[in-house]
C-alpha cells in the first residue's frame, strides 16, 4: 500500500489509485517525455531551466507544453514537502488513442503524471564510485528526455552487474558522450572538460550549473570532445545529475583514476556547488 499523493490528469490521488489505460501511448510505445526537478526544502532548483528543457523535449516529439511555468508550479506545490530534499518526476505521454497505430492520433489529450520523492543521500558522493565504459548503443535523439529508456537501462544494468555505479558511453568515433543517466566531466592536463551539447547527450541542468560555477570561481573549464584514450589520462572523472549531483569516479574499467582518490578539483567544485544550493534556500 502506498498512499502518497500523486498528480494524474488534473486530479490528486493516492499513488495506489493512479491508473492509466493500457492504450496509453506511453505504455504501448514509450511515446512521451519526462523531467526530473530537484526540490530542496520546498525550493525548486533552476525551475525555469527544467521547464524550458521539458518544452524542448516535447517539441522534439512534436508536442506542445500544455502549461505555463506558473501553472506547473501550481500543479507541483501540493506534492512537495518543505521539510525534505526531494525531486519532482513529471511525465507527459501522447495520451490514450482509440487504436494502436504508430502514426500520431489527432486531438488526443496528453496523459500528465507527476509525483514527488525524497532524494536519498548517495553513498558514493564522498568516497567516489567505480564506472565502466560501454559502446553507446542509444538513438540519435539523446537531447530529448524521452521515457523510452531501454538502452539506458541496459547500459546501467551492465554497470551494476560489474559492481559499478555508472556506465560511461563511447560513441562510434571513440568519443565520450555521457553516462547512462548522467553527464560527464574530466580533468585533463589541469582543465575541467565536458563534451559539448549535441543530439548525443542530454543537456543536463547540473552540467550547466557546474559550467557557470567554474567560470565564476576561476576553475579552468571548457566544452570539448574527449576521446576514450584521453579519458584514460584524466586526473579526475565526475558524473553529474540532478539527484546524485557531482559524483567522483575513482576507478574506470578496473583501473584507478590517477591515485584512485577523490581529487582536489572535485572537492573545490562540490563545496562551491553545495554553497550555491544553500544560497538559493
Ligand atoms: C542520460 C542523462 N544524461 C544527463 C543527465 C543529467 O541531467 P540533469 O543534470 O539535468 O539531471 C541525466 C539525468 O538523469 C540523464 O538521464
Amino acid at each position: 500500500m502506498n498512499n502518497k499523493t500523486v498528480y494524474l490528469n488534473g486530479q490528486y490521488v493516492p499513488l495506489d489509485e493512479a491508473k492509466v489505460s493500457v492504450m496509453d501511448r506511453g505504455f504501448l510505445f514509450g511515446d512521451g517525455v519526462y523531467e526530473v526537478i530537484p526540490c530542496y526544502l520546498g525550493q525548486l532548483f533552476h525551475f525555469q531551466a527544467h521547464v524550458d528543457r521539458l518544452t524542448a523535449s516535447l517539441a522534439g516529439i512534436r508536442m506542445a507544453n500544455p502549461y505555463s511555468t506558473e501553472q506547473w508550479l501550481d500543479i507541483f506545490k501540493p506534492l512537495m514537502d518543505v521539510s525534505e530534499n526531494q525531486y519532482i518526476y513529471v511525465q507527459i505521454t501522447r495520451g490514450v488513442a482509440p487504436k494502436r497505430d504508430h502514426a500520431f492520433p489527432e486531438k488526443t489529450p496528453p496523459t500528465i503524471f507527476a509525483m514527488c520523492n525524497n532524494i536519498l543521500p548517495f553513498a558514493g558522493l564522498e568516497t567516489g564510485v567505480k564506472a565502466i565504459t560501454l559502446d553507446d548503443s542509444r538513438w540519435q535523439f539523446c537531447n530529448i528526455k524521452a521515457i523510452a529508456l531501454l538502452a539506458h537501462l541496459l547500459h546501467r544494468q551492465d554497470a551494476v552487474e560489474k559492481d559499478c555505479a555508472e556506465a560511461i558511453l563511447i560513441n562510434r568515433d571513440g568519443f565520450v558522450t555521457e553516462g547512462a543517466a548522467s553527464n560527464l566531466f574530466a580533468v585533463i592536463d589541469g582543465v575541467l572538460l565536458t563534451p559539448p551539447k549535441s543530439n548525443q547527450i542530454l543537456a543536463g541542468i547540473t552540467r550547466d550549473v557546474i559550467l557557470e560555477l567554474a567560470a565564476k570561481n576561476n576553475i579552468a573549464c571548457r566544452e570539448a570532445n574527449i576521446s576514450l584514450a584521453e579519458l584514460k589520462t584524466a586526473s579526475e572523472i565526475w558524473v553529474t545529475s540532478s539527484t546524485r549531483e557531482i559524483i567522483p569516479v575513482v576507478e574506470l574499467d578496473g583501473v584507478a583514476v590517477a591515485d584512485g582518490k577523490v581529487g582536489a578539483v572535485w572537492h573545490a567544485m562540490n563545496s562551491i556547488f553545495q554553497a550555491y544550493k544553500q544560497s538559493l534556500l
